[in-house]
């Protein structure tokens, strides 16, 4: 989709659709929507009088012009009440309706800038809003569908007209749109990797996406460590997931450097399980092929690394991803093994389907030896997140509040949600080994502390954040800036992170 920002009148528009707007409880409209009913011989209005019309929030109305303006259509969004209305309700709107106007016929669609008129949001943040949720919003995963017959299907949009009255503010509009469009991209970019099929996306195939994207990218490094490679670091904790499986485990590693100077200010570090199937702590069949999405955290921090090369902050950043597949065959680790991690510390297995933490052991431990002085994990690492939170927003654990505060702003200017949970030391109890430096699963509830509270010793007092995004990773339904399938829940929060960073 081509999003543009122009200056002029939107009445004027010859686009297949026209969107303009309306709050809740206005009578007579405004603005352009108020230009629009007046070109319209006062049919806004009238649709108003007549109660078809109220600017209720998620209700798009259509009128046919029948050659009163150049566009054929236009409908009206209603936004809601005024004092509700922010930036999220921007990106969402633009989502919405773009999928509600996507048809056959419709192509070219023209939008006034939602927010900025009496709303009295930041133009600029609102034409990134509306880039975002219309690149989000729009987005399917069609790689393996016959092409169909199903027009509906077919129908893509593809130019985006927002159209703004005052020319000064066109050309900070359209850089703002090119950060929606880079922040986008690099979040269908994530979702193409968790929608695919485990046997299309195997470790292997992850990394040689992820060396596309880097060699198209620019500005990026890449290294892709083997078996071997892991095997020689001492990464037993990441190794003894990969056992099970025939597919060859991927280490990858890409770098960025915004600044002079050695090091990284910030490590992104995702759980990379290509197929969680829980190995010989096997899970239930019902669902499982969720599973193929266990590399979400993954596809986050390598996805997140080519907004960064477009948008060019000045910070230091490495994204290292662990990839394996957590299979139960013969090679598999058993409950009750005990493996030792990078940084020797040993552990006991006592439930294999606990994988993520395994794989995100040696990668903490291999960012810091990178120099990593601040560390991200993004991971689906359990189930009882979305018992605590749903999936309304996804939880934040820290050993580091001002880190942790940092990457909370980082997710709200992205309109993702997130909750804090404890890390009390009282919580260490859980995972206290009779064999081993620590156990990987605790014995009581609590789940998703204990898996922070594993990971909490291999970051060894660098400020670390620990995102755990398994209860908002996939959806099953359309939602605003969110589509059916792998939402990229997570992309926009660390490449927003390492603009402030920068910043
Ligand atoms: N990949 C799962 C977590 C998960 C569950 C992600 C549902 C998305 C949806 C993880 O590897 C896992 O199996 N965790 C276990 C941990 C337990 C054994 C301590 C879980 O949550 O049951
Ligand atoms: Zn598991
Ligand atoms: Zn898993």
């Amino acid at each position: 989709m081509d999003i543009r920002v122009t200056a002029g009148d939107i009445t004027q528009s010859d686009a297949d659709v026209v969107i303009v707007n309306l709050f809740e409880g206005v009578a007579s409209p405004g603005g352009a929507t108020g230009a629009m009913d007046r070109a319209l011989d006062g049919a806004i209005s009238k649709l108003i009088e007549l109660g078809d019309l109220r600017g209720k929030s998620g209700e798009f109305v259509t009128i046919h012009t029948f050659g009163k303006i150049p566009a054929p259509r236009v409908v009206v969004a209603g936004l809601g009440k005024r004092e509700d209305f922010d930036i999220d309700a921007v990106r969402n709107l633009a989502a919405n309706v773009l999928r509600h106007v996507r048809k056959p016929g419709v192509s070219r669609v023209a939008t006034i800038v939602h927010g900025a008129g009496i709303a009295g949001l930041d133009p600029a943040a609102c034409a990134q809003a509306i880039a975002e949720g219309a690149l989000l919003g729009t987005y399917r995963f069609e790689r393996h569908k016959a092409k169909t017959n199903n027009n509906d299907e077919k129908a893509e949009i593809s130019e985006l007209t927002i159209v703004e009255h005052d020319q000064s503010k066109v050309a900070v509009m359209q850089e703002a749109v090119e950060r929606g469009k880079a922040l986008a991209a690099a979040t269908n970019f994530a979702r193409d990797l968790a929608n695919e099929p485990s046997n299309h996306l195997t470790p292997t195939e992850l990394a040689a996406r992820a060396t596309a994207m880097v060699n198209s990218a620019g500005g990026l490094e890449i290294e892709v460590l083997e078996r071997e490679d892991m095997e020689r670091k001492g990464m037993g904790s990441l190794l003894s997931v990969a056992k099970g499986s025939h597919q060859p485990p991927k280490l990858v590693r890409i770098s960025y450097r915004g600044r002079e100077g050695d090091g990284y200010d910030l490590a992104f570090v995702g759980k990379g399980i290509t197929f969680d199937t829980g190995g010989i702590s096997i899970k239930p069949a019902a669902g499982m092929e969720a599973m193929k999405a266990d590399m979400t955290g993954a596809a986050s921090v390598i996805a997140a690394m080519q907004a960064i090369a477009a948008l060019k902050p000045k910070v230091n950043v490495v994204a290292v991803a662990p990839c394996t597949e957590n299979m139960p065959g013969g090679g598999a680790s058993k409950p009750g093994d005990v493996v030792t991690a990078m940084n020797g510390r040993t552990i006991e297995i006592l439930n294999t389907d606990a994988e993520g933490r395994l794989v995100l052991a040696d990668a903490i431990c291999y960012a810091k030896e990178l120099g990593a002085q601040h560390i991200v994990d993004v991971a689906t690492l359990t189930g009882a997140v979305s018992i605590a939170l749903g999936d309304v927003c996804y939880a934040v654990l820290t050993n580091n509040d001002e880190l942790a505060t940092k990457v909370e702003r980082a997710a709200a200017a992205a309109g993702e949600k997130t909750w804090r949970l404890p890390m009390f030391k009282e919580y260490d109890e859980l995972l206290k080994s009779d064999v081993a430096d620590i156990k990987n699963v605790g014995t009581r509830g609590a789940g998703t502390i204990a898996g922070a509270k594993f990971l909490e010793p291999f970051a060894e007092g660098t400020p670390w954040v620990h995102l755990d995004i398994a209860g908002v990773d996939m959806s099953d339904k359309d939602k605003g800036w969110v589509t059916k399938g792998a939402s990229g829940y997570s992309v926009r929060t660390l490449v927003n992170l390492a603009l402030q960073w920068g910043a």
